[in-house]
């Protein structure tokens, strides 16, 4: 493999990552500041204002703006420090779960946002586990600590004992009297002292940076939270993990940083550690071994597909995450799908959703590729037609219905809206009967119970048929893999509804989970899965 100094320069300073959490942990106020840091936004509150003038753009996205949330992704690039970042936004209502998973799929480490009262949270839980699962690397960012917290050390050990990762605090919080002055760097031995500005943290915090042994130390941070200082970090050297890069790498040991993204303290230590210890896009599994990103020969596979970004063109948009060689426009690949060629004539690159033309990408880098419906999420777009990315994979929905066409005449305008929003990875549908589109009542899943009223209200205003929903009460997924006889006689004999995926994957539902175990634990001639086999 002959190498490509430029290529090889572009992946080593690339760094793509997204931020999981809790609703209110503070992730929006946190990308904006590192988007200020890193030069992309001049005064925060930036993303914000866009964040609302960005409803006016699709009616569909009224319904974020009604509800208050933000339902779609967008990828922000920005530079700091010679490095290249690539900030992966991720839905922020937990009913956009499946959303903000593939995203993770896409990154290649994570920041985990915590507010420094509640520690994790329910929704943390559910995307750390999607991390662990895909080993990867996990950063800790405890926040709001202008504001008096859980004690860290004791915060940390929640973690823990919660999550059963390792903590490693790279940066440590100053306190003096209460208040957050500052933070202590481990790995560098400095000291950063914030002074609050008078912009309510819309531009950088002043800082004055003083290494540990400074003599002056003690008179920049006063007596006592200098005294402070000196014995939490004993205690830290003493009684902590020490530092491991390839426990890390591995996903089990999460340095952790402390911050307040309100007031800026903290956030620029944090960005300056992350650039160095995060990693560059790595090797990717495929049908092919694994493919390395200093492979001249673009790969990269879709993530995300988004319809209707803009109502006055009825365009869909693939978001591609490139796994090796560069893009250039006018590349020419393989849909390994379908085995067809693709010119890439032109993509997008965005930054908080302002799209513009690109140049050239690099592994790590997203791309939005105009679609004319061909794609679908999880495809691999490559110049080697063999080589095909691991499926993302798919999650259970937790909510079923019947969707029922108003006029039963729109029937083929639904099922062309189920299909899109299906390829979409918007819906999951299923029929009583095999792939059978005509039979009477598709049945439809969601992760949550808003991604129906996205579904109805996209059903209606860009496929022209209005629908309903008759809610079933089972939620409890199972896909079976057997002898179809058999399937069949499970589902007679235990009185269970028998579904079959878009794939035509068999599957059975179930009431509550008792009952779920019940069966599964006495049906073995099949298996089963939590997810399509
Ligand atoms: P999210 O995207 O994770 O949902 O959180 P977001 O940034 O919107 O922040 C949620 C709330 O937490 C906001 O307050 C925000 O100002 C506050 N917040 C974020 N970071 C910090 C921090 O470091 N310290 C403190 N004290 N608060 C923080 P809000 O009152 O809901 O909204 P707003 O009126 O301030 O915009």
């Amino acid at each position: 493999m002959t190498i490509d100094p430029a290529l090889h320069d572009a992946i080593r300073t690339r760094r793509t990552f997204a931020i999981i959490s809790h609703p209110d942990a503070g992730k929006t106020t946190l990308t904006e500041k590192l988007l200020l840091y890193g030069g992309a936004i001049h005064l925060a509150g930036t993303v914000k204002a866009r964040r609302q003038q960005r409803h006016a753009t699709s009616d569909w996205m009224q319904m974020e703006q009604e509800r208050g949330i933000s339902v779609t992704s967008s990828v922000m690039q920005f530079e700091y420090d010679g490095y290249q970042i690539n900030l992966l936004d991720t839905p922020g209502h937990e009913d956009f779960s499946e959303d903000t998973y593939r995203v993770l799929i896409a990154a290649d480490s994570a920041v985990m946002l915590l507010d420094n009262r509640k520690g994790v949270e329910e929704r943390t839980r559910q995307l750390f586990a999607v991390c662990k699962r895909r080993r990867m690397p996990i950063f800790t960012v405890v926040n709001k600590c202008d504001r008096v917290g859980e004690d860290p050390l004791k915060l940390l050990g929640d973690v823990e004992a919660d999550l059963g990762i390792d903590c490693y605090p790279i940066t440590w919080p100053i306190h003096s009297n209460s208040a957050f002055i500052g933070v202590y760097d481990r790995r560098r031995k400095l000291i950063y002292r914030f002074e609050r500005g008078d912009d309510h943290g819309a531009s950088e915090a002043d800082v004055q940076v003083k290494a540990l042994d400074d003599p002056s130390l003690g008179d920049m941070l006063g007596s006592e939270a200098h005294g402070q200082l000196v014995h939490d970090i004993a205690l830290l050297d003493e009684a902590g993990h020490s530092f491991s890069e390839s426990a890390m790498l591995a996903g089990t040991l999460s340095p952790v940083f402390f911050a307040s993204a309100l007031t800026n303290f903290g956030v620029e230590p944090f960005l300056r550690e992350f650039v160095e210890l995060a990693p560059p896009p790595m090797a990717r599994e495929s049908t092919s071994g694994l493919v390395n990103p200093a492979d001249p020969n673009f790969s990269g596979f879709v993530f995300k597909i988004q319809a209707n970004m803009d109502p006055r063109h009825r365009d869909r948009i693939a978001f591609v995450r490139i796994c090796s060689g560069k893009f250039a426009p006018g590349l020419s690949v393989t849909h390994v799908r379908t085995g067809k060629p693709l010119r890439l004539s032109s993509a997008q690159q965005f930054l908080a959703r302002e799209r513009s033309m690109i140049e050239e990408a690099f592994p790590g880098d997203v791309i939005g590729v105009m679609d004319r419906g061909t794609l679908r999420i999880g495809d691999t777009l490559a110049v080697d037609d063999d080589l095909e990315f691991s499926g993302i994979p798919r999650f259970a929905p937790e909510h079923f219905a019947r969707i029922v066409a108003a006029d039963p005449l729109k029937r083929k305008q639904l099922d062309a809206g189920l299909r899109q929003l299906t390829e979409e990875g918007a819906a999951q549908v299923f029929y009583t009967s095999g792939t059978d589109t005509l039979s009477p009542t598709p049945i439809v899943g969601a992760v949550g119970q808003l991604q129906f009223d996205v579904m109805l209200h996209r059903l209606e205003h860009e496929y022209g048929a209005p629908c309903k929903l008759e809610k079933i009460t089972a939620r409890y997924p199972r896909w079976v893999v057997g002898a179809q006889a058999e399937i069949e006689r499970i589902a007679r004999d235990r009185g269970r509804m028998l579904l079959y995926d878009a794939k035509g994957h068999p599957l059975l539902l179930f009431e509550d989970q008792w009952g779920m175990r019940w069966v599964l634990e006495r049906e073995t001639s099949v298996t089963w899965h939590d997810v399509a086999p």
